[in-house]
């Protein structure tokens, strides 16, 4: 099978990595420079808890370099989704399928209707992955990957690409109800991330504050409501205790909406808590506690955006202050 990774940061240098593992499996790595060049002189380093490896695999800076590939693999940041399957037109209409591995809501039918494709597969993946230096990825945690299609004409590929990952060492499993398992881990989301996000702690640090956890209780059963709206079947009885649960069992990591804005960079607040309240207000269902993370992450977002500046301590909320101003 011949895969190009589109948008190959940390999580899609490490997918495109250990499936360039497989006999007959070429991957290319489209990315951006200094991490493409460091790969092209250097190969690329994966290092951390699945231990130390260099990969030598071919690494580009557009698709429109490739002509014909199998799969095109998606792991930009929700917000890039569309310009990177656009830049991977050209294979997708030759025949490609899409496998998007991403947080968030609403990606999939964004690249089917954009593309005019039902070849569209999702994924949602716990696995964490820091881009250290150039060529260098720091496998940090080790989660499940799901994958499935909304459209079962894709479950035969669903099932092979199962295969594949499980092969080369990932804890995957495929889905029937991928739209469950997307809306199950968007809940964790929509806990954890924005409560990180405000108050600059780890995981493991926003599940030790009880008020915290409030919070978290707060946004996660607001977003309950929108998916029995939607009837959808999530993955967890529970999910209240699921994303809490998560909270405590990814303790260390620094939640990916705090990484962004550390980094200066725009959040995916818009298709994780944004898209639940526009979702909310189409069924009339109020989300107080949302409405004010997600207002307070963009105002942060915007400061750091323009400013061109990086989160300093000094940014960094009241927590006390916050929790009372949002749960009133
Ligand atoms: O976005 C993230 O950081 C992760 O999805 C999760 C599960 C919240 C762990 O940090």
């Amino acid at each position: 099978m011949k895969i190009i990774v589109v948008g190959s940061g940390a999580i899609g240098s490490l997918y495109g990595a250990f499936l360039s593992r497989l006999e007959d499996t070429e991957v290319i790595l489209v990315g951006r420079n200094p991490h493409v060049s460091a790969i092209q002189s250097r190969g690329l380093k994966i290092k951390g808890i699945l231990g130390d490896h260099v990969f030598k695999l071919k690494a580009i800076k557009y698709a429109s370099e490739v002509e014909k590939v199998d799969l095109v693999i998606v792991t930009t940041k929700t917000y890039d989704t569309l310009t990177a399957a656009k830049s991977a037109k050209h294979l997708i209409k030759a025949g490609a399928s899409v496998l998007l591995i991403q947080n968030g809501l609403g990606t999939e039918e964004l690249v089917a209707k954009a593309l005019n494709t039902t070849k569209v597969l999702r994924a949602t993946t716990c696995m964490g992955a820091l881009r250290t230096s150039p060529g260098v990825v720091t496998a940090t945690g080790c989660g499940l990957t799901e994958i499935g299609s909304r459209y079962p004409e894709n479950y035969e590929l669903v099932e092979k690409l199962t295969k594949m990952m499980k092969h080369v060492g990932f804890d995957v499993r495929s889905s029937e109800n991928i739209e469950g398992v997307v809306w199950t881990k968007t809940l964790v989301n929509c806990g954890i991330n924005p409560v990180g996000a405000l108050t600059g702690l780890s995981n493991g640090d926003v599940y030790k504050n009880k008020a915290l956890r409030g919070l978290i209780v707060k946004l996660v059963e607001e977003a309950v409501q929108v998916v029995d709206a939607l009837g959808i079947e999530l993955t967890t009885e529970d999910p209240v205790r699921y994303a809490l649960g998560t909270a405590k069992a990814t303790g260390d990591n620094i939640n990916s909406m705090l990484q962004d804005l550390q980094a200066g960079k725009r959040t995916e607040i818009d298709a994780i808590t944004g898209e639940v309240i526009r979702l909310a207000k189409l069924y009339g269902i109020e989300t107080p506690s949302s409405e004010a993370v997600y207002a307070l992450v963009k105002a942060l977002e915007s400061k750091y955006l323009k400013e061109g500046k990086k989160l300093a301590e000094t940014d960094i909320l009241p927590i006390d202050d916050l929790v009372e101003a949002i749960t009133g």
